[in-house]
C-alpha cells in the first residue's frame, strides 16, 4: 500500500484559529506529496469518524499555563476512547515559548499520552533544537525531542512554513517505511 492510498484525517482544536490555520498549511504541504488530507474540528469528530482514517494528524494548542484547549478536554471521554490499533498518528502543537516557557506545548504532551493509549503508532517526533523554553510536558526525558511538530506562531512565525514543510517530508518518509514493514 502507498501513502497516497491511505485515508488521512487532520483533527484540530483551536481557540483563536492558529491551530486550524497551521492545519490548512499542513494539508497544502501534504497535497504536494500527492496526499489528500481531510480537516475536521474536534467539536465535530467522534470515535466512529476517527476509526474511518488510516492515518490521523492531531493538532492542539496549549492555553492558560499548561492547560488543555477546551474542546480537546471535553473530547477526552468520547473521542479519545476510539480504538486506533493498527493506525498511524502524528501530533502538532502550538504554544508560546517566551510567554509560557515553563509550560511550552504542555497540551501536546497530554494528548500524546492519550493517543498512545488508543493503540495508534505515533510518528513525527521533532527535535527541540532551535527552541528556548524551561519546561515542557511534550518532550522526552533527555529533552532532545518533542512528541510532535512544535509551532510557535507568537514568537517564531517566520519559521513555521519551513518547519511544516520539513515535518511533512519526515511524515511521508516515516509512513512509507512503516507501510513497507507492514507489507514485508
Ligand atoms: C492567555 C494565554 C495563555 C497561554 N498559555 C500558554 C501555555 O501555557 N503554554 C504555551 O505553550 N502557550 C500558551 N499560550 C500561547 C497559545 O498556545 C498560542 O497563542 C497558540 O498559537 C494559540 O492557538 P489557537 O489560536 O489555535 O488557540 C497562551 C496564550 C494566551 C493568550
Amino acid at each position: 500500500m502507498q501513502l497516497s492510498e491511505l485515508n488521512v484525517g487532520l483533527i484540530f482544536g483551536t481557540d483563536t484559529g492558529n491551530t486550524e490555520d497551521v492545519g490548512t498549511r499542513i494539508q497544502t504541504e501534504m497535497q504536494k506529496h500527492g496526499v489528500e488530507v481531510e480537516l475536521i474540528n474536534i467539536t465535530e469528530a467522534s470515535p466512529e469518524v476517527c476509526e474511518t482514517y488510516d492515518f490521523l494528524i492531531f493538532g492542539i494548542p496549549t492555553w492558560d499555563f499548561g492547560g488543555i484547549q477546551q474542546d480537546w478536554e471535553e473530547a477526552e471521554e468520547t473521542f479519545l476512547t476510539a480504538n486506533l490499533t493498527g493506525k498511524i498518528a502524528a501530533l502538532y502543537g502550538l504554544g508560546d515559548q517566551f510567554g509560557y516557557g515553563d509550560f511550552f506545548l504542555d497540551a501536546m504532551g497530554w494528548l500524546h499520552e492519550r493517543v498512545v493509549k488508543t493503540g495508534a503508532t505515533v510518528i513525527g517526533f521533532w527535535p527541540t533544537e532551535g527552541y528556548e523554553f524551561t519546561e515542557s510536558q511534550a518532550v522526552n526525558d533527555e529533552k532532545t525531542e518533542f512528541c510532535g511538530l512544535a509551532i510557535d506562531e507568537d514568537q517564531q512565525f517566520e519559521l513555521t512554513d519551513e518547519r511544516i514543510s520539513k515535518w511533512v517530508e519526515q511524515l511521508v518518509n516515516e509512513c512509507a517505511e512503516l507501510l513497507q514493514e507492514l507489507s514485508a
